[in-house]
Order: structure tokens, then sequence, then C-alpha cells
């Protein structure tokens, strides 16, 4: 075990691995998976219980007092919602929707791209971003990519930016890289609908371990899911949008819950205004109720303090990462993206080398730390752009793979196909964690050494 000074001991996070997160230890786990999802507290579970066992709560299209006992408290989530991000009703909407994908989906099937309009992606996209050129795609948008340098971070955005921006449309990037633990500029967002672009930014990986402040970024649509900022519930995320900015969107069907009426005869509907036009069907509303506690363990930490010890934690490991040498004296880690803490969140990927230079293949190192009890993330994490800058892939190589590989295109295979790393490692860090975590996936990691 490699010995480090615990920077968090003696602190609320460590009274809180023991009050909220106790079952870490008694399964020996450590958990280093917060940017798949975070961990509920024991505090959330027993709010949530305590206010299902006390209350009724009705299916909220209603007036029935069980009915408005749900929608208080899908509103008083909203409210609590939008006071995270720093905003209030007056000038945004929070739609609830099913996860962070299905609010992104919401801008794509409803976005008003025209063959002269332009969605502009960042290369580094979740592929629930990615999706939306299928929809732009369909109008005969243009679809333009914002490129990574060596670290993974954008390219001189400025400049296609005001490209695109000539004919109108949409730019979209994550405020944070669910793959390299990139912090993208927000200033972008300013940039850009000085420009007259619309903006939607995935705060997905970013909101719970840094605040966001949607009235300094005015991004006109952000994205995330619940169980990625507090653990639970599962099944909900928002898509938090500006008013007027949703007032542009036009949803391609109604469905139940999003209508004020509509007419068979006469072939016709009018939606509800604002957010309810955006959610489709019954809101998960006893779902919604456990939301508080989870604002609540949020509070409590306070978002300065959980950002120093996420960035505190990330700082240990990537200088742990760094020293570990095989006896030759090559290194055995090849971080991907920056390797100090400038601009960048609590995750980290990486590869492992053997003394050749030769990428160790992720999956045995994904093996070994879960025969440790070690969760780390081993894959592509849904990021293909920031994989591909990554490993090195240029369209040519995957198109080859493509083709050899057909159906039976999976990473593995691509990875023995392309002849070199395709598949990484991810470590990413939250409100749970501590340095006896990161020594322990470092040791993972170090016995590899040859
Ligand atoms: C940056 C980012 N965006 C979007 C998503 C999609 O989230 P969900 O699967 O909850 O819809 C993820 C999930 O990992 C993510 O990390």
């Amino acid at each position: 075990m490699l010995s480090t000074a615990d920077p968090t001991s003696g602190t609320i996070f460590d009274e809180l691995r023991h009050r909220e997160f106790g079952r870490l230890d008694r399964h020996h786990q450590a958990y280093l998976d917060y940017t798949g999802s975070a961990l509920y507290g024991e505090s959330q579970l027993r709010s949530h219980r305590e206010i299902l066992d006390a209350g009724l709560f009705g299916n909220p299209h209603s007036e029935s007092n069980p009915s408005r006992a749900s929608s208080a408290f899908i509103d008083s989530a909203r409210q609590e919602l939008l006071a995270f991000l720093d905003v209030d009703s007056s000038t945004h909407e929070v739609c609830f929707t099913a996860n962070a994908t299905a609010a992104i989906k919401l801008v794509a099937e409803s976005y008003p791209f025209t063959p002269e309009s332009t969605l502009l992606l960042s290369v580094d996209n979740h592929n629930s971003v990615n999706g939306i050129r299928e929809y732009a795609r369909r109008t005969e948008a243009h679809v333009r990519y914002l490129p990574l340098d060596s670290e993974l971070r954008l390219h001189a955005p400025e400049e296609l930016i005001a490209e695109a921006a000539r004919g109108g449309g949409l730019l979209a990037f994550p405020a944070q890289s669910n793959f390299s633990g990139v912090r993208h500029p927000l200033g972008l967002v300013d940039l850009a609908r000085s420009l007259g672009l619309d903006t939607l930014i995935d705060i997905a990986a970013m909101a719970p371990s840094h605040a966001i402040s949607l009235r300094e970024c005015p991004a006109d649509f952000a994205a995330l899911s619940f169980y990625k900022l507090f653990g639970y519930p599962t099944g909900i995320g928002a898509l938090v949008a500006r008013r007027d900015a949703l007032a542009r969107l036009h949803r391609p069907w109604f469905s139940g819950g999003t209508v004020r009426y509509v007419a068979v005869e006469a072939d016709t509907h009018r939606l509800r205004p604002g957010a309810e036009g955006f959610e489709d069907g019954t809101a998960d509303f006893l779902g919604i109720a456990a939301l508080p506690a989870g604002f609540e363990l949020l509070r409590e930490v306070g978002m300065p303090r959980l950002t120093a010890h996420v960035a505190s934690l990330t700082s240990v490991f990537l200088g742990q990462a760094a020293s570990l040498r095989h006896r030759n004296g090559r290194p055995l880690v090849r971080i991907y993206g920056p390797t100090d803490m400038t601009d960048r969140g609590g995750t980290v990927a990486f590869n492992l080398e053997d003394a050749t230079g030769e990428a160790i293949p992720y999956d045995l190192v994904d093996a070994r730390a879960r025969d440790a009890g070690v969760s780390m993330r081993g894959g592509c994490f849904c990021n293909p752009g920031a994989s591909e800058a990554a490993f090195g892939l240029a369209a040519p190589q995957i198109a080859t793979c493509l083709d050899r590989l057909g159906d039976d295109f999976t990473i593995d295979r691509f990875a023995t196909c392309a002849g070199t790393a395709v598949g990484a490692l991810r470590v990413s860090v939250g409100l749970a964690n501590n340095t006896t975590d990161i020594e322990r996936a470092v040791d993972v990691l170090a016995s590899f050494r040859g």
C-alpha cells in the first residue's frame, strides 16, 4: 500500500463516509465510478421513506388532495433545481425527463434545424449528445465538429463558432468531459449566443461536483441526470431551459400530460405552455419526492468544499499514477487529457503500458481491479470522439476496421484491428471517496509493473 497523508481525514467527508456511506467499507469496496453514477447517502433513503410513509400521493394530473400533494413535490423540486443552478422561474423552466439523454433528445427532436443552419458539436461529447446529429441531418442541416488538442481540450473553437453562426443553429458541448474530466470554457456559450447560435450544455458530468450558474452561463438548454448528482433516485433527469429558448422549440408530437386539449373529430391539439408541454406522460411523482434529500446532502457539504475534495483526491491519483514506473524506468500509466488540475474535474482516463510501451488491454486491468474490490470503468465511456482523439484514431483507420469487421465491430475486436489501444480505464471520484480508495486503485495499477 502506498502511503499518503490523507487530505480528507478529520473532515466532514470522513464523517459522511461513516454516516452516509458506511456500506462501502462494510463491502470493502473502493467505488471510483462517480461519473457513471454517484452513490446515495443513507439519509436520502430515510427521508424518502418517511415522506412516502406519511403522505398520500396520487397522479398529479388531477385536483384531488393526493394529486395536489404530488404536484406540490414536483413544483418544489423544480424550484430547488433552479436554485441549485443559480436561476429561478422568472427566466428558466425545468422539464422533468427520464434522464439526461431524454432531456437532450427533447431538444434534438424539437429544434428547428434548416438546410442553412448548423449543428456544431464538440468532438468530446457523450453519445447522448452526438445523437442530435441524426435529427439535424433529417433537415439537411450542416453537422460540424470542434476539434480537440493533444490535452483533449477544444482547439481554437472561436473561429468555427463564428463560421457556424452565419446560418444560425445549435452549439452543444459538455461542461465537463465524461472521458478526460476536461472542463470546457463556458464562456463559449456567451460567444455563441452573441453570434446568434443557440446553446446546449451537457452538465451531467460537471454538476455533481462543481457549482454551475446558469445566470453567469446563460445556456439556452442544460441537461442532467439526478442519479449522477446524488445517486438516488434513478430514472429522473431534467432539461433546464431558458423560457425564450423553450418557446422556440417545436414538439414533433403530443401525448398524455403534454396537452391542454386534443380534439379527435376536429383533428387538432394545443400543448400546455412551458415545461409541461415537454413532459410526456406521468412524471415519476414518487421518485421526485426523493430529490429534496439529495439536494440537502449537497447543501450540507457545500459545492465549493465538494469541488475542493474532488480536486484533492484527483490530484493524489494523478500524482501517484504518474510516479509508477517499470524497472526499466518507463512509465506504467498513460493519462489521456490533462495531467494536472488546471480546468479539469475528478474524472481521469488512462491506459497501462507494459515495459516496452505496448498498451495492456484495459479489460485485464478492469478484471484485476474488480477482484480487488475497486470499481473503475473500462471502455470508451460512450464518448467516441474523445476516445478517437486520445487513441489517435483517424477516419480512414476506423473505416477500414468497420469494413473488415462489419456487424462484429466491438471495442475489443477494434483494438486488435486498429493495432492500438482502443478502450481505456476511467477513475472518477466524488463525495463518498477518501484517500484509501485512491491508494487501493493505485495498488491495482502498481501490480502491473514489470
Ligand atoms: C457527460 C454525460 N452526458 C450524458 C450522459 C447520459 O446520461 P444518462 O445515461 O443518465 O442519460 C452521461 C452518462 O454517463 C454523461 O456522462
